[in-house]
């Protein structure tokens, strides 16, 4: 058995690595994330405070990552030839098992020296063209690392509500600054959302912790805000969680409380995943 002790934004990823693995074990799983929910029954640690245990959070964190992992493997579709996937804030997500890319396929995992380290002694190794940087995303020097000769797609699940606006800016500007061409998929929340959050969060809000909410900074209201941070930055495209396909999924009871939350002042739009290109 391994301990962990994390951070408290660190900490964040045994919450969605124990979602997948609950989603793992249902009869009709959505990832069929098996290596999950291997890790969870590695680890020494008390799941039922992940706050993940409810079956919508399984369903709905399941259905996020399944999109993003539709987008990825679109851009691999579309770009057969030598490319780069940049997985930033990797936690201990396996989508580079689930996507298995060809040997074409430069993959970097990024995320905390100390999530990396985890992530060497937990998750087997996949094999290919595969690497992992342990750094923050927001220090300077870790893109020297990876090489900028080839088009990109840069994955990130759960990770720019935890930034400032001007990191994410300076992020994306460094990125597109080092790839010649590519493509940014990521998910959001509105800046209301955010500030709502940040607001009660004394609350707590369902599996999100008080000082989890604390440490959210960023929201998009505007995609197309984005574009003037860089020369050729494209807004591509959004899904409203909202309208992700197969929310029949969940549970009568949160799909009939998304449905209401949707029509509240700013539900629908308070949480997107976005693509852009450049
Ligand atoms: C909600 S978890 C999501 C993890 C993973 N993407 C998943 O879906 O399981 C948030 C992740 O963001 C990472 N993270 C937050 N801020 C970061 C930063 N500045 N640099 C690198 N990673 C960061 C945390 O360490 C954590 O692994």
């Amino acid at each position: 058995m391994e301990r962990v002790a994390l951070t408290t934004v660190q900490g964040t990823m045994l919450a969605t690595l124990y979602a997948r693995a609950l989603d793992s074990r249902a009869p009709y799983s959505i990832l069929g994330d098996h290596i999950a929910d291997e890790v969870v029954r590695r680890v020494e640690h008390d799941w039922s405070k992940t706050g993940t245990g409810a079956p919508w959070d399984a369903v709905t964190l399941a259905l996020r990552g399944r999109e993003l992992d539709r987008w990825t493997t679109g851009f691999l579709h579309a770009h057969p030839g030598e490319v780069t996937v940049l997985h930033l804030a990797c936690g201990l997500d396996t989508r580079v098992h689930r996507l298995a890319p060809p040997p074409s396929v430069r993959w970097v995992d990024v995320d905390y020296p100390d999530v990396i380290d985890l992530r060497r002694r937990l998750l087997p190794e996949p094999g290919g063209d595969y690497r992992m940087v342990g750094s923050s995303v927001t220090d300077e020097g870790w893109l020297e690392e990876v090489p900028g000769d080839r088009p990109v797609v840069v994955v990130a699940e759960g990770l720019t509500m935890y930034l400032h606006e001007e990191e994410v800016r300076r992020l994306i500007q460094r990125i597109c600054g080092h790839f010649p061409s590519g493509e940014l998929l990521f998910d959001c929340f509105s800046k209301r959302l955010v500030r709502m959050a940040r607001k009660m969060s004394w609350l707590g809000l369902g599996f999100v912790s008080r000082a989890v909410l604390e440490s959210w900074h960023w929201g998009v209201d505007d995609p197309r805000e984005l574009e003037g941070w860089c020369d050729g930055l494209e807004f591509a495209d959004e899904l409203y969680v909202v309208d992700v396909p197969d929310l029949d999924r969940l549970p009568a009871v949160a799909r009939i409380g998304m449905r209401v939350g949707a029509r509240l002042p700013g539900g629908r739009d308070s949480g997107r995943l976005l693509r852009f290109r450049f």
